[in-house]
């Protein structure tokens, strides 16, 4: 099962210079607490944003470089590449972005797991439209405004009809 996991602004923002375009603590504890234990996949922008494997996950990397290599993660090349690893494994992937990356796998996922944050920001990247009528919603938490968090924002789950 295919599983995307993103934070977005109200006009879909995601990206500003290949970082995110906020310091929200919270969301990535969330995604930390949501995505530790299964595989992780990423295209290469991402992982350098990040910088580094993230721990207690099998880290992918998309890449159409055939001579990109590091510790830690496992490195595949093309969509097909990526689409038949999958199919190996009956754990839940999450596909953390970036925006290129959600764009090529937008008609396979099956979950969205989003984190709607209620302000508009300055950036560059945004994840795509999606049909809504195609999924429904299974869950959503309002996030913790506070001095480290000082937005609104909730954490939302749909699943594909
Ligand atoms: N808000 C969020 O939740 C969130 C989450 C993740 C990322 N982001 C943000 O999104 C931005 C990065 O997004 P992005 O769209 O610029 O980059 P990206 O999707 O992270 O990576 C794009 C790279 O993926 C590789 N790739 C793409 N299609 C491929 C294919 N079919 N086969 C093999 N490799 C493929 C290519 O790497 P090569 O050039 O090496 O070939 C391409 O340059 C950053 O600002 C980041 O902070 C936000």
């Amino acid at each position: 099962m295919i599983s995307f996991l993103w934070a977005e602004d109200e006009n879909r923002l995601i990206g500003k210079d290949n970082q995110l375009p906020w310091r929200l603590p919270a969301d990535l504890k969330y995604f930390k607490e949501t995505t530790m234990g299964h595989p992780i996949v990423m295209g290469r922008k991402t992982y350098e944003s990040i910088g580094k494997p993230l721990p207690g996950r099998t880290n992918i990397v998309l890449t159409r470089n055939p001579s990109f290599k590091v510790d830690g993660c496992e490195v595949l090349h093309s969509k097909a590449d990526f689409l038949s690893w999958a199919k190996k494994t009956d754990e839940e992937i999450f596909v953390i972005g970036g925006a290129e990356i959600y764009r090529l796998f937008i008609d396979e996922v099956d979950q969205l797991y989003v984190t709607k944050i209620f302000e508009q920001f300055e950036g560059d990247e945004y994840f795509p439209k999606i049909n809504w009528e195609n999924w429904q919603l299974v869950s959503k938490k309002p996030g913790i405004k506070d001095e480290k968090n000082p937005y609104d924002y909730e954490f939302r789950k749909y699943v594909r009809k």
